[in-house]
């Protein structure tokens, strides 16, 4: 019997419509237009402020829109991941809201957290589950409404996320689909990035609330520093294992946190700015919906069989990288 490859069949995305400018931040925060483009390349990013909705909405109507990109029946998928920090509720997982919505009545679904590597984390997840034949299609799903988190007193976090969500349907192949993961871990930096309080080690109280605990914190430089190395060293390590040159590959689909991090990854891989997916400038860092999100603005333009290597760095700290061969 031989090896199948996981390949991407269908793309979905959800982005919400109200647009959040650098100009609307200025009246927030002291910061300006300029200050955000030059720091990070992003001009505006999209907000999900409808009541009642939230990450398990723009994770449905992405993964509704991929099915239908692949001429897939929900009933016909048998597992849903979805990589999320921003989930509906701590339990039940957002991917079993999503399941029962979509009427993917035959999937087992659950949540997989890796912050801005969730995507990756996921894929790569989904892909050994197709490539040992336990599943024929796997949906992959990454949604954050980084808005639920951010503080908007504070200027050196929340001129950087967005809401938004992607989604793929995974299937089987002979020939194309995902070659090659790696994926790194280090566990001692968690509190480089993340949200303090409403996890079991400090549950919501009145404190927690006051003090903004609930909110997203960051050390920014450091975390800029560790992901600018990581995301280079990834790629090219990815790169090296595959005997991929620079002139090999077609596209880079990196995750969008900062634009002049995507900069230093594309040089050290030696690539041209032409060869890079980057729409930073209009939707910010919707952290586990980045790199589906690039994939579906740029799907036209992707060929069979062109060599994509994607590209993530996030809380954890978890980073990685993945070479797939486009299939669609
Ligand atoms: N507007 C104006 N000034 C701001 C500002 C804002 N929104 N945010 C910070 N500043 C100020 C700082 O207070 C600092 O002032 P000081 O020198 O008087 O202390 C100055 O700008 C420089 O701050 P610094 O943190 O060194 O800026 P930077 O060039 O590192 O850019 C980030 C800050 C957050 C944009 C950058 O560090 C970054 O992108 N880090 C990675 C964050 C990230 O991607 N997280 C998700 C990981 S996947």
């Amino acid at each position: 019997m031989s090896l199948k490859r996981a390949v991407i069949t269908g793309v979905g995305h959800y982005l919400p419509d109200y647009v959040l400018t650098n100009k609307e931040l200025e009246s927030y925060v002291d910061t300006d237009d300029e200050w955000i483009r030059s720091r990070t390349g992003i001009s505006e990013r999209r907000i999900l402020k409808e009541p009642g909705k939230a990450t398990s909405y723009m994770a449905e109507k992405a993964s509704l829109e991929a099915l239908e990109d692949a001429g897939a029946d929900a009933s016909d998928v048998d597992c849903i991941i979805c990589a999320t920090v921003t989930p509906d509720y701590l339990f039940p997982a957002t991917a079993a809201l999503v399941q029962k919505r979509i009427g993917a009545n035959n999937a087992f679904a659950f949540d997989l957290s890796a912050a801005c590597s969730g995507f990756l984390y996921a894929l790569s997840t989904g892909s050994t589950m197709i490539e040992s034949g336990r599943a024929k299609k796997v949906l992959v799903v990454g949604a954050d409404m980084m808005s639920s988190i951010l503080d908007f007193t504070d200027r050196t976090t929340c001129i950087l996320f967005g809401d938004g969500g992607g989604a793929v349907l995974l299937e089987a192949s002979d020939e194309y689909g995902i070659v090659d993961y790696v994926h790194n871990t280090e566990g001692d930096e968690a509190c480089m990035l993340y949200q303090p309080a409403g996890g079991s080690i400090k549950p919501a109280s009145e404190e927690t609330v006051k003090n903004k605990e609930h909110f997203i914190r960051q050390d920014g430089r450091s975390v800029f520093k560790k992901a600018t190395e990581g995301m280079a060293d990834v790629s090219l390590e990815i790169m090296e294992r595959n005997n991929l040159k620079a002139e090999d590959v077609a596209w880079l689909v990196p995750h969008q946190a900062n634009e002049r991090i995507i900069d230093a990854t594309a040089r050290r891989m030696g690539l041209s700015r032409e060869k890079v997916m980057v729409n930073i400038s209009h939707y910010g860092n919707t952290t586990a919906a980045t790199i589906p999100l690039c994939l579906y603005d740029w799907k036209d333009q992707l060929k069979k069989g062109d060599n994509l290597i994607l590209s993530a760095f996030g809380g954890g700290l978890t980073w990685g990288a993945i070479y797939l061969k486009w299939g669609k």
